[in-house]
C-alpha cells in the first residue's frame, strides 16, 4: 500500500486565479488527493480531488453539497469530522456519524478526522469519536487539535500511540495531520502512519512538491 498525501486547502487560496496557478504546479499522482474549496473543483482537472466536507443529502439545505453531487462529479474522496467543522460549525459526533453513513452509501471514500484538544486524554477522546465507525471508512486522520496550524507537530512516538489505537478500533489506514511539513512528514511514515493530511504546507508549492 502506497503512502497517501491529502492536501486540505481549507478556505484558501483567496482567488480562483491563485487556485488555478496552484493546481497547475501540482504533479499528478494517484496517491495525492487535493481537497480545495468546492467552488474550485472545476479548476482541478489534472489532480485527484477530494471534498473538505459534505452534507447528508440533496434538498432544501441552503449552502450545502451532497454525496450524490460529489459522486456525479467523480469526486471519490471526502474529509469528514475535521476539527474546524466540529469547532466553528458545531458538528457533533452524531452528525458526523450520519454524514459518514450517507457518504458510504454513495461509495465515497471517507477520510475521518479525529483528535483531542490540549489537556484532553487522547485515548478517551479517540474512543468516543470512533465508537460508531468500526468499519468502512477509507482512512482515519489523527489530528491532535493543538497541533493544527500551530507549528507544533505532535511527537511521532506519541502519535504512534494514537495510531495503534485507531488501527485496533477500525482496521483502516491511518494518516497523521497537524503542522506537517517537508521536514517532519517522514517521521510519521517511519512510525507506521500510512500517509499525512497537510494543511498550511500544501499551499506552499515548493514545500508540497518536496513531500510528493
Ligand atoms: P496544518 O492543518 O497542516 O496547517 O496544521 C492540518 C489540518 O487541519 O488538516
Amino acid at each position: 500500500m502506497k503512502n497517501l498525501i491529502v492536501a486540505n486547502w481549507k478556505c484558501n487560496p483567496k482567488t480562483a486565479k491563485e487556485a488555478e496557478r496552484l493546481f497547475r504546479k501540482i504533479p499528478f499522482k494517484k496517491e495525492v488527493i487535493i481537497c480545495p474549496p468546492a467552488l474550485y473543483f472545476h479548476l482541478g482537472k489534472k489532480v485527484v480531488l477530494g471534498s473538505q466536507n459534505c452534507f447528508l443529502e440533496s434538498g432544501a439545505y441552503t449552502g450545502e453539497v451532497s454525496p450524490k453531487m460529489l459522486k456525479s462529479l467523480k469526486i471519490k474522496y471526502v474529509i469528514l469530522g475535521h476539527s474546524e467543522r466540529r469547532t466553528y460549525f458545531k458538528e457533533t459526533d452524531e452528525l458526523i456519524k450520519e454524514k459518514v453513513k450517507a457518504c458510504l452509501n454513495e461509495k465515497l471514500k471517507v477520510i475521518l478526522c479525529v483528535g483531542e484538544k490540549k489537556g484532553e486524554k487522547m485515548i478517551n477522546v479517540l474512543k468516543k469519536q470512533l465508537s460508531s465507525f468500526k468499519k468502512g471508512v477509507f482512512a482515519v486522520a489523527y489530528e491532535p487539535i493543538w497541533a493544527i496550524g500551530t507549528g507544533q507537530a505532535c511527537d511521532p512516538e506519541k502519535a504512534e500511540k494514537a495510531l495503534s489505537l485507531i488501527k485496533k478500533e477500525t482496521g483502516s489506514r491511518v494518516l497523521y495531520g497537524g503542522s506537517v511539513n517537508s521536514k517532519n512528514f517522514k517521521d510519521y511514515l517511519k512510525v507506521g502512519f500510512d500517509g499525512v493530511l497537510v494543511g498550511g504546507a500544501s499551499l506552499k508549492i515548493e514545500e508540497f512538491k518536496k513531500m510528493i
